[in-house]
Protein backbone atom coordinates (compact mmCIF):
# COMPACT_ATOMS: atom_id res chain seq x y z
CA UNK A 1 0.00 0.00 0.00
CA UNK A 2 2.96 2.40 -0.96
CA UNK A 3 0.76 4.41 -3.39
CA UNK A 4 -2.34 6.52 -2.38
CA UNK A 5 -3.80 5.18 -5.56
CA UNK A 6 -7.09 7.23 -5.03
CA UNK A 7 -5.65 10.58 -4.76
CA UNK A 8 -3.54 10.21 -8.45
CA UNK A 9 -5.71 12.55 -10.86
CA UNK A 10 -5.18 15.97 -12.31
CA UNK A 11 -3.62 17.61 -9.47
CA UNK A 12 -1.27 14.91 -8.55
CA UNK A 13 2.39 16.43 -8.24
CA UNK A 14 4.33 13.95 -10.78
CA UNK A 15 8.01 13.31 -9.75
CA UNK A 16 10.89 10.84 -10.80
CA UNK A 17 14.62 9.67 -10.73
CA UNK A 18 16.76 9.81 -13.82
CA UNK A 19 19.20 7.35 -13.62
CA UNK A 20 20.76 4.18 -15.41
CA UNK A 21 21.02 1.70 -13.75
CA UNK A 22 17.81 2.82 -11.57
CA UNK A 23 16.08 -0.59 -10.66
CA UNK A 24 18.14 -0.48 -7.00
CA UNK A 25 17.40 2.45 -6.44
CA UNK A 26 15.68 3.15 -2.70
CA UNK A 27 14.69 6.42 -3.61
CA UNK A 28 10.70 5.75 -5.28
CA UNK A 29 10.14 3.83 -1.94
CA UNK A 30 11.33 6.68 0.28
CA UNK A 31 9.14 9.47 -1.20
CA UNK A 32 5.88 7.64 -2.25
CA UNK A 33 6.15 6.67 1.64
CA UNK A 34 6.96 10.18 2.62
CA UNK A 35 4.72 11.77 0.25
CA UNK A 36 1.74 9.43 2.08
CA UNK A 37 2.58 9.87 5.53
CA UNK A 38 2.90 13.96 5.04
CA UNK A 39 -0.45 14.01 3.00
CA UNK A 40 1.09 15.32 -0.24
CA UNK A 41 -0.53 14.73 -3.75
CA UNK A 42 2.13 13.44 -5.03
CA UNK A 43 3.66 10.63 -7.05
CA UNK A 44 7.50 9.58 -7.41
CA UNK A 45 8.93 7.13 -10.03
CA UNK A 46 12.11 5.48 -11.40
CA UNK A 47 12.91 6.86 -14.59
CA UNK A 48 15.70 4.44 -16.60
CA UNK A 49 17.03 7.37 -18.66
CA UNK A 50 20.66 7.34 -20.85
CA UNK A 51 20.58 10.36 -22.61
CA UNK A 52 19.25 12.53 -20.19
CA UNK A 53 19.16 15.86 -22.55
CA UNK A 54 17.10 13.96 -24.91
CA UNK A 55 14.65 12.69 -22.16
CA UNK A 56 14.37 16.47 -20.51
CA UNK A 57 13.42 17.66 -24.15
CA UNK A 58 11.34 14.63 -25.64
CA UNK A 59 9.57 13.36 -22.80
CA UNK A 60 9.65 15.96 -19.88
CA UNK A 61 6.05 17.07 -19.81
CA UNK A 62 4.83 19.77 -17.57
CA UNK A 63 3.20 17.01 -15.20
CA UNK A 64 7.10 16.18 -14.06
CA UNK A 65 7.42 19.15 -11.61
CA UNK A 66 10.28 17.30 -9.78
CA UNK A 67 13.36 15.14 -10.61
CA UNK A 68 15.85 13.63 -8.58
CA UNK A 69 18.91 13.32 -10.98
CA UNK A 70 21.27 10.15 -10.11
CA UNK A 71 24.23 8.20 -11.35
CA UNK A 72 25.72 8.97 -14.33
CA UNK A 73 23.67 11.92 -14.95
CA UNK A 74 24.58 14.52 -12.27
CA UNK A 75 26.92 16.37 -14.98
CA UNK A 76 25.14 16.49 -18.08
CA UNK A 77 21.87 16.74 -16.20
CA UNK A 78 23.70 20.24 -15.12
CA UNK A 79 23.71 21.17 -18.94
CA UNK A 80 19.52 20.73 -19.35
CA UNK A 81 18.72 23.03 -16.58
CA UNK A 82 17.65 26.66 -17.22
CA UNK A 83 18.93 28.18 -13.99
CA UNK A 84 21.20 26.32 -11.90
CA UNK A 85 21.85 27.50 -8.20
CA UNK A 86 25.44 29.35 -8.17
CA UNK A 87 27.08 26.44 -6.10
CA UNK A 88 26.12 23.67 -7.78
CA UNK A 89 27.69 25.69 -11.10
CA UNK A 90 30.73 26.00 -9.39
CA UNK A 91 30.69 22.03 -8.01
CA UNK A 92 29.57 21.23 -11.92
CA UNK A 93 27.11 18.97 -11.04
CA UNK A 94 23.29 19.32 -9.98
CA UNK A 95 21.10 15.94 -7.92
CA UNK A 96 17.71 17.79 -8.05
CA UNK A 97 15.78 19.44 -10.78
CA UNK A 98 12.66 21.49 -9.91
CA UNK A 99 9.75 22.66 -12.58
CA UNK A 100 8.98 26.57 -11.72
CA UNK A 101 5.79 26.99 -11.37
CA UNK A 102 5.12 30.22 -12.78
CA UNK A 103 6.89 29.85 -16.01
CA UNK A 104 7.95 25.94 -16.60
CA UNK A 105 11.96 26.58 -16.31
CA UNK A 106 13.95 23.88 -14.93
CA UNK A 107 15.86 24.91 -12.09
CA UNK A 108 18.89 22.64 -10.58
CA UNK A 109 20.39 22.30 -7.30
CA UNK A 110 22.92 20.20 -5.26
CA UNK A 111 22.12 18.61 -2.22
CA UNK A 112 24.69 16.26 -1.84
CA UNK A 113 27.36 18.79 -0.45
CA UNK A 114 24.55 20.24 1.77
CA UNK A 115 23.40 17.31 3.38
CA UNK A 116 26.90 16.47 4.03
CA UNK A 117 27.52 20.03 5.75
CA UNK A 118 24.37 19.08 7.58
CA UNK A 119 25.62 16.31 8.43
CA UNK A 120 28.81 17.55 10.37
CA UNK A 121 26.98 21.00 11.77
CA UNK A 122 24.36 18.51 13.38
CA UNK A 123 27.62 16.53 15.24
CA UNK A 124 29.28 19.46 15.65
CA UNK A 125 26.25 20.76 17.61
CA UNK A 126 25.77 18.09 19.27
CA UNK A 127 29.24 17.60 20.59
CA UNK A 128 29.29 21.29 21.25
CA UNK A 129 26.29 20.76 23.54
CA UNK A 130 23.34 22.31 22.10
CA UNK A 131 22.68 25.09 19.48
CA UNK A 132 25.11 27.88 18.57
CA UNK A 133 24.62 31.16 16.51
CA UNK A 134 25.03 31.05 12.75
CA UNK A 135 27.18 27.48 11.21
CA UNK A 136 29.61 25.85 14.12
CA UNK A 137 31.36 25.68 11.00
CA UNK A 138 32.36 29.10 11.21
CA UNK A 139 36.46 29.85 12.00
CA UNK A 140 36.70 25.90 11.62
CA UNK A 141 40.03 24.50 10.18
CA UNK A 142 37.97 22.19 7.45
CA UNK A 143 40.60 20.02 5.75
CA UNK A 144 38.89 18.46 2.72
CA UNK A 145 40.66 15.34 1.21
CA UNK A 146 40.04 14.78 -2.46
CA UNK A 147 39.52 17.67 -5.42
CA UNK A 148 37.46 15.69 -7.93
CA UNK A 149 33.43 16.49 -7.68
CA UNK A 150 32.96 15.75 -3.95
CA UNK A 151 35.74 17.22 -2.70
CA UNK A 152 35.11 20.29 -4.70
CA UNK A 153 30.94 20.45 -3.56
CA UNK A 154 32.25 19.64 0.49
CA UNK A 155 34.86 22.74 0.04
CA UNK A 156 32.51 25.40 -1.38
CA UNK A 157 30.04 24.44 1.50
CA UNK A 158 32.77 24.46 4.14
CA UNK A 159 33.63 27.91 2.60
CA UNK A 160 29.77 29.10 2.52
CA UNK A 161 30.20 28.66 6.23
CA UNK A 162 32.87 30.21 6.55
CA UNK A 163 35.00 27.72 7.88
CA UNK A 164 38.74 27.87 6.87
CA UNK A 165 39.34 25.20 4.05
CA UNK A 166 42.56 23.32 3.73
CA UNK A 167 42.26 20.93 0.25
CA UNK A 168 44.12 17.87 0.48
CA UNK A 169 44.96 15.98 -3.08
CA UNK A 170 47.54 13.34 -4.27
CA UNK A 171 48.03 15.62 -7.39
CA UNK A 172 48.84 19.26 -6.40
CA UNK A 173 47.56 21.29 -9.37
CA UNK A 174 44.13 20.17 -8.78
CA UNK A 175 43.88 21.04 -4.69
CA UNK A 176 46.15 24.27 -5.84
CA UNK A 177 42.99 25.11 -8.16
CA UNK A 178 40.66 24.28 -6.17
CA UNK A 179 42.14 26.02 -2.43
CA UNK A 180 42.24 28.92 -4.65
CA UNK A 181 38.48 29.01 -5.66
CA UNK A 182 37.52 29.15 -1.98
CA UNK A 183 40.00 31.06 -0.65
CA UNK A 184 41.86 28.16 1.21
CA UNK A 185 45.11 26.63 1.48
CA UNK A 186 46.32 23.61 -0.64
CA UNK A 187 48.83 20.88 0.04
CA UNK A 188 49.96 17.12 -1.38
CA UNK A 189 48.41 14.34 0.30
CA UNK A 190 52.02 12.93 1.22
CA UNK A 191 52.27 16.05 3.04
CA UNK A 192 49.08 15.50 4.95
CA UNK A 193 50.11 13.26 7.80
CA UNK A 194 52.32 16.15 8.99
CA UNK A 195 50.04 18.96 8.80
CA UNK A 196 49.09 20.21 11.82
CA UNK A 197 48.98 23.96 12.73
CA UNK A 198 46.32 24.14 15.19
CA UNK A 199 43.78 21.99 17.30
CA UNK A 200 40.46 20.87 16.57
CA UNK A 201 40.92 20.63 13.39
CA UNK A 202 37.75 18.85 10.76
CA UNK A 203 38.61 16.46 8.48
CA UNK A 204 36.76 15.30 5.18
CA UNK A 205 37.44 12.38 2.79
CA UNK A 206 36.43 12.21 -0.48
CA UNK A 207 38.33 10.25 -2.24
CA UNK A 208 37.42 6.47 -2.99
CA UNK A 209 40.63 5.67 -0.43
CA UNK A 210 38.66 3.24 1.87
CA UNK A 211 36.19 2.03 -0.43
CA UNK A 212 34.82 -2.10 -0.80
CA UNK A 213 36.36 -3.81 -1.82
CA UNK A 214 39.66 -1.76 -1.01
CA UNK A 215 38.34 -1.76 2.61
CA UNK A 216 42.04 -1.82 4.39
CA UNK A 217 43.03 1.60 2.82
CA UNK A 218 42.81 4.69 4.76
CA UNK A 219 44.30 8.46 3.12
CA UNK A 220 45.87 9.55 6.87
CA UNK A 221 47.90 7.31 9.22
CA UNK A 222 46.11 6.65 12.61
CA UNK A 223 48.83 8.86 14.57
CA UNK A 224 47.99 11.60 12.34
CA UNK A 225 44.11 11.46 13.41
CA UNK A 226 44.55 12.67 17.06
CA UNK A 227 44.46 16.31 15.25
CA UNK A 228 41.10 15.99 14.32
CA UNK A 229 38.30 16.80 16.54
CA UNK A 230 35.41 15.47 14.19
CA UNK A 231 36.06 13.22 10.54
CA UNK A 232 33.64 12.63 8.02
CA UNK A 233 33.86 10.11 4.91
CA UNK A 234 31.87 10.63 2.20
CA UNK A 235 32.11 6.62 1.47
CA UNK A 236 29.48 4.83 2.68
CA UNK A 237 30.08 0.97 1.66
CA UNK A 238 31.02 0.48 4.49
CA UNK A 239 29.43 2.45 6.77
CA UNK A 240 32.36 2.07 8.81
CA UNK A 241 35.60 2.89 7.29
CA UNK A 242 39.00 2.12 8.41
CA UNK A 243 39.62 5.99 8.33
CA UNK A 244 35.94 6.70 10.40
CA UNK A 245 37.57 3.60 12.92
CA UNK A 246 40.74 4.67 13.69
CA UNK A 247 39.46 8.21 13.94
CA UNK A 248 36.62 7.08 16.92
CA UNK A 249 39.40 4.85 18.67
CA UNK A 250 41.41 8.32 18.78
CA UNK A 251 38.83 10.07 20.74
CA UNK A 252 37.39 12.29 17.81
CA UNK A 253 33.40 12.32 16.71
CA UNK A 254 32.76 10.80 13.63
CA UNK A 255 29.94 11.27 10.89
CA UNK A 256 28.89 8.82 8.71
CA UNK A 257 28.67 8.84 4.58
CA UNK A 258 25.28 7.72 5.28
CA UNK A 259 24.16 10.69 6.97
CA UNK A 260 24.84 12.65 3.78
CA UNK A 261 22.40 10.30 1.44
CA UNK A 262 19.75 10.91 4.28
CA UNK A 263 19.59 14.57 4.44
CA UNK A 264 20.01 15.25 0.85
CA UNK A 265 16.84 13.56 0.29
CA UNK A 266 15.43 15.46 3.66
CA UNK A 267 16.36 18.37 1.17
CA UNK A 268 14.69 17.11 -1.77
CA UNK A 269 11.80 16.21 -0.51
CA UNK A 270 11.34 19.83 1.03
CA UNK A 271 11.74 21.40 -2.19
CA UNK A 272 9.42 19.36 -3.78
CA UNK A 273 6.80 19.39 -1.29
CA UNK A 274 7.35 22.94 0.51
CA UNK A 275 6.86 20.98 3.77
CA UNK A 276 9.58 19.60 6.42
CA UNK A 277 10.72 16.16 6.11
CA UNK A 278 9.34 12.94 8.02
CA UNK A 279 12.84 12.14 9.23
CA UNK A 280 12.10 9.26 11.57
CA UNK A 281 10.20 7.72 8.37
CA UNK A 282 12.70 7.73 6.38
CA UNK A 283 15.16 6.29 8.62
CA UNK A 284 12.91 3.80 8.96
CA UNK A 285 12.54 3.34 5.35
CA UNK A 286 15.72 3.43 4.33
CA UNK A 287 16.63 1.03 7.53
CA UNK A 288 14.51 -1.43 6.53
CA UNK A 289 15.26 -1.07 2.99
CA UNK A 290 19.16 -1.64 3.37
P1 LIG B 1 34.31 12.21 -7.26
O1 LIG B 1 33.41 12.90 -8.25
O2 LIG B 1 33.65 11.04 -6.56
O3 LIG B 1 34.94 13.15 -6.29
P2 LIG B 1 36.61 12.14 -9.02
O4 LIG B 1 36.17 13.43 -9.61
O5 LIG B 1 37.07 11.06 -9.93
O6 LIG B 1 35.46 11.51 -8.12
O7 LIG B 1 37.77 12.48 -7.94
C1 LIG B 1 38.45 11.48 -7.28
C2 LIG B 1 39.33 12.10 -6.18
O8 LIG B 1 39.89 11.02 -5.41
C3 LIG B 1 40.51 12.90 -6.71
O9 LIG B 1 40.81 13.91 -5.77
C4 LIG B 1 41.63 11.85 -6.75
O10 LIG B 1 42.93 12.39 -6.67
P3 LIG B 1 43.72 12.88 -8.02
O11 LIG B 1 43.18 14.24 -8.34
O12 LIG B 1 45.14 12.91 -7.63
O13 LIG B 1 43.41 11.86 -9.08
C5 LIG B 1 41.32 11.05 -5.51
N1 LIG B 1 41.80 9.68 -5.54
C6 LIG B 1 41.26 8.65 -6.23
N2 LIG B 1 41.96 7.52 -6.00
C7 LIG B 1 42.97 7.84 -5.14
C8 LIG B 1 44.03 7.10 -4.53
N3 LIG B 1 44.19 5.80 -4.72
N4 LIG B 1 44.86 7.77 -3.69
C9 LIG B 1 44.69 9.08 -3.46
N5 LIG B 1 43.72 9.83 -4.02
C10 LIG B 1 42.87 9.23 -4.85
Amino acid sequence: DLYNLRWIGADTKVHGVIGSPIGHSKSPHLYNSAFKSVGFNGIYLPLLVDDVANYMSTYSSPDFVGYSCTIPHKEAGLKCCDEVDPIAKEIGSINCMIRRPTDGKILGYNFDYLGAIAAIEEALRASNGGPTLGSPLAGKLFVVIGAGGAGKALAYGGYEKGARVVVVNRTYSKAKELADKVGGHAITLAELKDFHPERAMILVNTTSVGMKPRIDDTPIPKESLRHYSLVFDAIYTPKLTRLLKEAQETGATIVYGTEMLINQAFFQFEKFTGLPAPKQLFQEVLARNT
